[in-house]
């Protein structure tokens, strides 16, 4: 790999690098990015294996360059080579000085956390602690409020997407009503664009619960207009909690009063390790770069954004007050239904 003859003046002398909760499509090609433009700007880094877990064992190592070009192949694979972990323990004040003790250990300066919701609320109890962060957005699930777009989610949509047409290939062909649960936690981006994306007959979310009798009249009002077959889309964590229907049972209730089939199916992790397309291979690039022209600015304790498709930043402080809204409010489209005189 080749490095500027520049020589940079630069605050961080020891930066490292870490993926958080849940992978996602294009962690990879973020991290290797990332180490690829901080070499090119004379900057060697450490990395954080296995997240935050990794943090709290001490899991920092420089990374190897020798292997650079070895690392290379994992920039078109999903998942995070650098592994990653859930520690929801760690809001515990011990956790938080155990993690600053070990970045202090290696003389971190600067603690490059890519992820979701949950890592950025980790990054900022460690910036609150003194520690410079910058935050990356990563997650299939689109849940951080101060980017509009973070990778992972375009690719976990295609891989809905897939299953959905395939889904809706057999659905058609049976005549059944397909209730798809897709992942997301609290944040319908997922649901939502998948419904639209696919023309769906529903979206039932925490904010738009749906009871066994509103399954019913919409599967008769579907067949009164000669469409036999339909595809619902449920956010997931929904059925099954706070004494609602478990999917068994809301299938059981609906066949019993009205003869028709009903089929559920969660598309599941399958969407965490769906192949990362194009348009999030060359964000996740441009993000990094653009996290790497920051850094050089001495910028820290940052969120990287996305905004009308360009990269901004914004104070992670900032960052942390926006709030995601979860509104279903964009599916308007399904008025073709309320045109046609129905109502859920
Ligand atoms: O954060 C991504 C995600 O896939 C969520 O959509 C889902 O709720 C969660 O991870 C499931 O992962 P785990 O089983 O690791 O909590």
């Amino acid at each position: 790999m080749k490095q500027n003859n520049q020589t940079t003046i630069m605050n961080f002398q020891n930066i490292a690098i870490m993926t958080s909760g849940g992978d996602s499509p294009g962690m990879n090609m973020t991290v290797i990015s990332l180490i690829k433009f901080l070499y090119s700007n004379n900057i060697r880094c450490k990395v954080i294996y296995e997240g935050i877990r990794g943090l709290l064992n001490n899991q920092i190592v420089d990374f190897d360059y020798d292997k650079f070009y070895e690392y290379t192949d994992y920039v078109f694979l999903s998942g995070t080579f650098i592994k990653s972990s859930r520690v929801p323990e760690f809001k515990e004040e011990r956790f938080i000085n155990k993690a600053i003790n070990n970045l202090k250990k290696h003389q971190i300066d600067l603690l490059i956390v890519i992820g979701g919701d949950g890592s950025y609320h980790a990054a900022y109890d460690l910036m609150k602690k003194q520690i410079n962060v910058i935050c990356l957005p990563a997650t299939i699930d689109n849940d951080v409020a101060s980017s509009e777009l973070s990778i992972g989610y375009l690719s976990a949509l295609d891989l809905i997407l897939n299953n959905i047409y395939a889904i809706r290939n057999t659905a058609k062909s049976f005549n059944s009503f397909c209730l798809i649960e897709v992942m997301g936690r609290d944040c319908n981006d997922l649901s939502i664009n998948s419904t639209i994306a696919t023309f769906a007959d529903g979206i039932i979310t925490k904010q738009n619960p749906w009871t066994i009798n509103d399954f019913i009249n919409k599967i008769k009002y579907l067949k009164s207009i000669n469409k036999n077959y339909g595809l619902f889309i449920v956010t997931e964590k929904f059925y099954g909690t706070n004494n609602l229907p478990t999917y068994h049972e809301l299938v059981e209730g609906i066949e019993k009063e009205i003869n028709v089939h009903i089929k559920f199916d969660s598309i599941g992790y399958a969407q965490r390790g769906a192949k990362p397309n194009v348009v999030e291979l060359i964000n996740a690039n441009k993000m990094a770069k653009y996290t790497v022209s920051c850094i050089l600015r001495n910028l820290k304790n940052i969120a990287i954004v996305w905004k009308n498709n360009q990269l901004d930043y914004l104070t992670l402080s900032e960052a942390m007050k926006i709030k995601k809204e979860n509104n279903i409010k964009e599916i308007d489209y399904l008025n073709y239904l309320a045109e046609l005189n129905y109502h859920k």
